[in-house]
């Protein structure tokens, strides 16, 4: 059995899809009505690929600003296992503006300046860890210091481990 995963920045859903593909149930939870749009196409389109059908039903779309929905996790028996963080980074690395589609999108969604916020509800509402990616560069998110890191070539995982995960 894998963990249950909430993606609490689902964005385009590319990282969900991936824990999902692993056979993560992953719920997406994203604010912005734009990318909740794209996103809720983009996986009907591809729960028609029979291929993907079973990955896909494995991830269920949540519109709403995450920190409220963190922080009415807290008190419930279903606590997502895992939270998983990955907020836009307000960065000027000319290899990622350079990039038309990350231009685009941090145009839709800005810079999500209360990641602060997002990561104290996550660490209230997690059973086992939160997870946050972070450009490999990056100072953490303001908070308690992180369990353990992960480095990537361009990227980072910061990973708050609350308690062991029983599988
Ligand atoms: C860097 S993108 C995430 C990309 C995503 N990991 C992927 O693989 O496609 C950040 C996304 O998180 C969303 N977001 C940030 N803070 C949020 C919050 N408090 N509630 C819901 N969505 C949030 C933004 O709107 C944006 O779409």
């Amino acid at each position: 059995m894998r963990p249950r995963v909430a993606d609490v920045t689902a964005g385009l859903g590319r990282d969900s899809f991936v824990l999902a593909s692993l056979g993560c149930e992953v719920q997406l939870i994203e604010r912005v009505p734009v990318i909740q749009l794209l996103l809720a196409d983009g996986l009907a389109r591809a729960a028609q690929d029979p291929e993907l059908t079973p990955i896909i039903e494995r991830m269920e779309l949540i519109r709403e600003d995450s920190i409220a929905w963190l922080r009415r996790q807290a008190g419930a028996l279903q606590r997502p296992e895992v939270v998983y963080v990955d907020p836009m980074f307000p960065h000027s690395d000319k290899s990622a503006l350079a990039k038309k589609e990350m231009r685009l999108f941090r145009d839709l969604v800005g810079d999500d300046g209360d990641a602060e916020l997002l990561l104290a509800a996550a660490l209230e509402a997690a059973q086992n860890r939160v997870v946050v990616k972070r450009p490999r560069k990056a100072p953490l998110i303001p908070g308690p210091a992180p369990s353990f890191q992960l480095e990537g070539k361009s990227g980072r995982f910061d990973i708050y481990a609350l308690k062991k995960l029983e599988r």
